[in-house]
């Protein structure tokens, strides 16, 4: 009989999406069904999940109190996998996105959301649901942290006991709360432990996770390495260094079927790895969506949140030398106000060179990839990095900084894999502004050499970023940690 897992995640393609960390949890039943594992994904009921579900939902558990809440479970499906939704109007029933409301301000009581959400998990875990049961849960980031925790220090009464893996999307969202709220979690006094949920007076919900699942992933193996550094670890890092043999490097995959130039029905245009010169039409359609001159010179694109992690404030500073050597710029991102200010100000400066969409807008982002020469991927850390592996996939050439799993994904374009013809892309060294310039002007240069830009094109259509190979990877890890439990 196929394995069964709970797969816990506070967003999920198509139901939900603020980032990358939707796309993954979206992927993995289809990719896991491949191993002989059948994935139900569990999420919280945001409206637009149960306007998805629509009345199709069916009830089948209920909660007199979560956390002090009235919940009950819904069970429908993602695509043709199982889904399990938690409705509990007084956690989820809100405007605006999944962590935050609709000015950006995080949510006050994310806490008690995310923990009511993560002691659900564990009770269906543990098998409170009739006719549900699962071999393992795999949970992932901060929102589903509590989970492992629940699982080992407060499980469900009689419940089955079964073995968890969390993955760490993303080292800089913890998910840390004030020890006050501790009390409030249904979690024994004893759990109020460095090996606990305890983490420098607070609460975090990820070290939690990191605490006490029985294997960590994290999602390229470079980051796995970075994040036992001070640099990385944002404080977890001893955790990491603890635990190291517990930690894993897997590497994300893109869904093809969803990010494939020869179907993608946003496109003006399809093409192949031999039919490039179909792009033409996909960058004219970006230049004038963009509001950009149209010319035969390189076209850049950014899709991004334009935050700090993602090295936008660098980008900012690179603009004028971009345009100066002949580049455009079309951006798509939300985020910060301020370098949101900043990029409106440089496309006010550089008429038709330099075009900027403020916003969430899942269609140009494809459009984009389908018709911009090169993407830049500046960032200063990188967990695993999806919209290079789709500029790779659409002959978007990636430039980047060298950082996790951009590291990982893309082999730059240095004299010997030019010469060998492997290259893929451009990484830059650090991020500032003199190396994404260097970097911005390498690409430029190589532009000009069409035939070089071609190859590299080529070479990143061919490489296969498919989830086959971390599909099977998850599979193995997820069979190791059952024979362990025996
Ligand atoms: P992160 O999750 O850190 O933001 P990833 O590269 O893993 O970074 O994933 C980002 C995902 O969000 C990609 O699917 C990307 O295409 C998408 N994305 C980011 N910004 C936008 C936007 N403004 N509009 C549409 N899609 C976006
Ligand atoms: C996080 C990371 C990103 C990664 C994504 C999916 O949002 O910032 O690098 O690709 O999760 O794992």
């Amino acid at each position: 009989m196929a394995m069964k897992v709970l797969s816990v995640a506070s967003e999920a393609v198509p139901l939900v999406k603020t980032g990358g960390l939707a796309d993954v949890a979206g992927a993995l039943p289809g990719a896991l069904a491949a191993q002989g594992v059948a994935v139900t994904t569990f999420i919280p009921g945001y409206p637009s999940v149960l306007a998805a579900l629509g009345k199709k939902a069916k009830a089948i558990h209920n909660w007199d109190v979560l956390l002090g809440e009235k919940a009950r479970l819904l069970a429908g499906k993602i695509g043709d996998h199982p889904l399990l939704v938690l409705d509990a109007p007084g956690l989820f029933a809100r405007e605006g996105g999944p962590y935050a409301d609709a000015s950006g301000r995080d949510w006050d009581d994310n806490w008690r959301r995310f923990a009511a959400f993560a002691r659900a998990a564990a009770d269906i875990a543990g098998g409170a649901v009739k006719g549900r049961s699962f071999d393992l849960v795999h949970v992932h980031d901060w929102q589903a942290g509590l989970v492992p925790a629940y699982l080992r220090l407060a499980p469900l009464e009689g419940g089955r006991a079964v073995p968890s893996v969390i993955t760490i999307h993303n080292m800089a969202f913890q998910g840390y709360y004030p020890g006050e709220v501790f009390p409030k979690l249904g979690l024994p006094a004893s759990a109020w432990t460095v090996d606990g949920v305890e983490s420098y007076g607070g609460v975090g919900f990820l070290k939690a996770g990191m605490q006490l699942a029985d294997a960590i992933t994290t999602v390229s193996p470079t980051y796995a390495g970075e994040i036992r550094s001070l640099e990385f670890g944002m404080g977890l890092e001893g955790l990491v260094l603890a635990r190291s043999n517990r930690v894993h490097g897997i590497l994300n995959g893109i869904d093809t079927a969803e990010w494939n130039p020869t179907h993608d029905p946003h496109l003006a245009a399809h093409y192949t790895a031999s039919k490039l010169a179909a792009r033409s039409k996909n960058k004219r359609a970006v230049e004038q969506a963009f509001g950009l001159d149209r010319d035969d010179g390189p076209l850049f694109i950014v899709v991004s949140r334009l935050t700090w992690q993602k090295g936008m404030d660098v980008l900012v500073e690179v603009l004028d030398h971009l345009v100066g050597i002949g580049g455009r710029l079309a951006l798509l991102g939300a985020g910060d106000s301020e370098i949101e200010q900043r990029f409106l100000a440089a496309a006010a400066r550089h008429k038709g060179r330099i075009g900027v969409k403020l916003g969430y807008d899942e269609a140009a982002s494809h459009r984009l990839q389908g018709g911009g020469d090169a993407i830049l991927i500046p960032s200063r850390f990188e967990p695993c990095g999806l919209t290079q592996l789709y500029g790779l996939a659409y002959a978007c050439v990636p430039v980047v900084s060298r950082t996790g799993g951009l590291a990982d994904t893309v082999i730059d374009a240095n004299p010997a894999a030019l010469a060998a013809g492997v290259a893929t892309g451009i990484q830059i060294n650090a991020v500032n502004a003199s190396a994404l310039a260097m970097g911005v002007s390498r690409a430029v240069a190589l532009y000009h050499r069409p035939k070089e830009w071609k190859r590299l094109q080529t070479n990143g259509m061919k490489a296969d970023f498919s989830w086959s190979a971390s599909g099977a990877a998850y599979a193995a890890l997820y069979r190791q940690l059952l024979e362990e439990q025996g």
